[in-house]
C-alpha cells in the first residue's frame, strides 16, 4: 500500500476549546493516509474507540493537565482493534490489542506502547471497559483507597456510569451497603435489579440529602465521588464520623468555566473525614492481577460488566461523547467502527 495516496484513513480532532458540553462543531473530522509503520512500529486499525468523561477535562484551556488536547491535535484514545502490520517481533498482523492511537480510524505507535488483549479471557470491548481503565479505576479505586468495611455504606455517584457501575458492585463483594446515585427512575431501577446495588437514588427527584438521610440511617463511610458539584456537597453533609471521600473524578465540574470545589467541606473537619485524590496509572504494576480478579468474578456471575455500544464511523465519535452527557447510557460507553474499506 502506498502511504502518500491512499486516504482511507480517518481522523479526529479538536477545533476548539468548547464551552459547556463539547459538541460536534468542537471537533474537525478528516480523511488521512494510512501511515507506515517504522521499525519497532505497528499499525493498528481500530474497531472499538471509548467515550470518556476525562475528555471534556484534557480539552479545556489550561496548561495544568498532563494529557492536555489543544485545538488541531488528534483526539486521545486509547482504542482496542487489531494489528494490520507489525515492525515489531512481539506482534503479528492479526493481534487484538489495546492501542494509545487516538480517534482514528488507523494508527501507527511504538510497540512498546502497545498491549495484547486475551481475547479468552474476555471480548475485545471488554478490554476497555471492564478490562480497560474503567474497570481498573473501580478495582483499586476501591480496594486499595476505599477499603469498605463489611456492613460499612458507601454511597457512589455517576453510579449508572462505566466507573461507577463497576465500583458499586465491588463494594457489595467487600460486605459494604451501598448506595448507587444516578440521573433517571429507569436507571436507579437498573442499579437495584440488575447490579445489586441495595439503594438508588434519582439526583433529580428531590432533595438529595434528605433522600440520602432516608436511604443512609448510620450516615455515609465512603463516597465514591465521580461527579462532584452538588450532588458531592449534598452527600459530605451526611458524611461519618472517620469517613472517607474518595476524588475519582468531577464530571459535573469539567464543563464548568470555573471549576468550583466543594462548599459543604466543613463536615470533614467535624467529622474527622478525610478526602482522599486517585489516579488508576499509579497501579500499572498490578493491572495484570487486577484483571485475572475481574475476569474471574465476571465468569463466575458475581459481577457484570455494563456497556453501551453504538455504531458508527470514527465521524460519529463527536455525537457519542455528546450522549455521554445526555445521562442515558449505562456502563461503559463504546463507539464499535465498521470494518476499514480494504
Ligand atoms: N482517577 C482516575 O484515575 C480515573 C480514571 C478513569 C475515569 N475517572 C473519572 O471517573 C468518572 C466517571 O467516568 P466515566 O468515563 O465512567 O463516565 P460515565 O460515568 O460513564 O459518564 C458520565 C455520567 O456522569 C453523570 N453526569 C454527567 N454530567 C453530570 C453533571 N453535570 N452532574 C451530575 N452528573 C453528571 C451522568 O450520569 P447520571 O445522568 O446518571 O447522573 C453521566 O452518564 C469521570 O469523572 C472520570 O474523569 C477517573
Amino acid at each position: 500500500m502506498s502511504g502518500h495516496h491512499d486516504f482511507r484513513n480517518r481522523q479526529v480532532l479538536l477545533k476548539r476549546v468548547p464551552e459547556g458540553v463539547a459538541g460536534p462543531d468542537d471537533f474537525e473530522v478528516r480523511p488521512a493516509p494510512v501511515p507506515e509503520p517504522q521499525a519497532g512500529q505497528v499499525l493498528v486499525e481500530a474497531h472499538y474507540l471509548q467515550v470518556e468523561a476525562a475528555l471534556r477535562l484534557i480539552v479545556r484551556d489550561s496548561k495544568d493537565f498532563l494529557f492536555r488536547v489543544k485545538p488541531g491535535d488528534l483526539i486521545r484514545n486509547t482504542v482496542a482493534g487489531v494489528v494490520q502490520r507489525s515492525e515489531h517481533p512481539d506482534f503479528k498482523a492479526g493481534d487484538a490489542v489495546l492501542a494509545p492511537i487516538g480517534v482514528q480510524r488507523l494508527g501507527v505507535i511504538d510497540a512498546g506502547a502497545v498491549q495484547r488483549c486475551d481475547t479468552g479471557l474476555a471480548p475485545l470491548p471488554r478490554w476497555l471497559g471492564g478490562l480497560g481503565i474503567t474497570g481498573l479505576t473501580a478495582y483499586f479505586a476501591m480496594f486499595t483507597e476505599c477499603r469498605p468495611q463489611p456492613g460499612q455504606t458507601v454511597v457512589i455517584n455517576g453510579a449508572a456510569g462505566g466507573v461507577g457501575s463497576i465500583a458499586g458492585q465491588l463494594a457489595k463483594l467487600a460486605g459494604a451497603r451501598v448506595i448507587g446515585i444516578t440521573g433517571s427512575a429507569e436507571k436507579c431501577r437498573w442499579l437495584v435489579d440488575e447490579l445489586g446495588f441495595d439503594v438508588a437514588i434519582n439526583h433529580h427527584d428531590g432533595d438529595l440529602y434528605e433522600q440520602l438521610v432516608a436511604a443512609a440511617p448510620d450516615r455515609i463511610d465512603v463516597i465514591f465521588d465521580n461527579v462532584g458539584g452538588e450532588i458531592l456537597d449534598a452527600s459530605l453533609r451526611w458524611i461519618a464520623l472517620h469517613g472517607m471521600v474518595l476524588l475519582c473524578g468531577s464530571t459535573s465540574q469539567y464543563t464548568q468555566a470555573e471549576m468550583k470545589g466543594p462548599k459543604e467541606y466543613i463536615w470533614l473537619g467535624t467529622m474527622r473525614a478525610r478526602m482522599q485524590g486517585f489516579v488508576v496509572f499509579d497501579y500499572a504494576d498490578q493491572y495484570d492481577l487486577a484483571r485475572r480478579r475481574l475476569a474471574a468474578w465476571a465468569k463466575s456471575g458475581a459481577i457484570k460488566f455494563p456497556e453501551t455500544i453504538l455504531d458508527g464511523d470514527v465521524d460519529a465519535f463527536p455525537a457519542a461523547f455528546q450522549q455521554l452527557y445526555d445521562g442515558v447510557h449505562r456502563g461503559k460507553l463504546l463507539l464499535r467502527l465498521p470494518p476499514a474499506q480494504a
